[in-house]
């Protein structure tokens, strides 16, 4: 399992290694305990990167302390923004049906993003705010957040939603159009995937479209299942 700052180490030495000294998930760190709640508090104040400026909240992941699979996404969206909680939107609705499809119950695995906060633009007319990418630097800024629920979490399966989680986790060069349910050797889980985001499946250009990445992403989330049940067996 990755030391926190340590992407790919196998190593349990919970070193900072790239975490910025001074970041607020170096609590992971301290004694005192190791708990998501010792993690999740101080990174409701994080300033590690300016998009606590314009969201409500930060919006840290939640689920099944001893899940064996984590999901990982992109940002929270709109509504996460407001409730404060990962995947209750839109792309929340899309990803609990795949994930029923697929036999997996979302109460026993655990959800969180790659970024915390909601980062958006106002749109040209009306009041709608509307989901920009995160940069780079946003990403690793909130890197130690999810370094801290993988170390405490200790997923045995690791999913990731879309090409921003994956490439925050798997490398640059990952595709999800080309690798997509393909195993992914990385030190960070024992079984490691990635799949589409479900707001791409959202936002396909036609029902037809629409329907084959469905198919895809819940036959990419049954391998992860099954991956998961081998975890338990062994
Ligand atoms: N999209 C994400 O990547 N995460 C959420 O929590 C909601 C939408």
């Amino acid at each position: 399992m990755p030391a926190l700052g340590m992407k790919g180490s196998k190593s349990d030495d919970r070193t900072p290694g790239a975490v910025p000294l001074g970041h607020p998930a170096l609590v992971v760190l301290a004694p005192g305990g190791r708990s998501l709640d010792r993690v999740r508090e101080p990174a409701k104040g994080c300033r590690a990167c300016d998009l606590w400026k314009t969201a409500t909240q930060t919006v840290f992941g939640e689920g099944a302390k001893r899940a064996t699979m984590m999901l990982v996404g992109e940002q929270p969206g709109d509504q996460e923004d407001r409730e404060g909680r990962p995947f209750v939107g839109p792309a929340g609705k899309l990803l609990d049906e795949a994930l029923t499809a697929a036999g997996i119950d979302r109460n026993e695995v655990y959800v969180t993003n790659a970024v915390k906060h909601f980062k958006w633009v106002a749109a040209q007319r009306g009041k709608r705010r509307i989901h920009k990418k995160p940069r780079q630097s946003e990403i690793e800024a909130c890197r130690p957040w999810l370094e801290a629920e993988l170390d405490l979490i200790r997923p045995r399966v690791l999913v990731c939603l879309g090409a921003t989680a994956a490439q925050a986790l798997f490398g640059r060069d990952f595709s999800v159009n080309r690798q997509h349910g393909e195993p992914v050797e990385t030190g960070l889980a024992k079984y490691a995937l990635a799949t589409f985001h479900p707001s791409a499946i959202l936002r396909a250009p036609d029902l037809g479209a629409r329907h084959e990445l469905m198919r895809s992403f819940i036959a990419d989330l049954r391998r992860a299942a099954e991956f998961a049940r081998s975890a338990r067996a062994a």
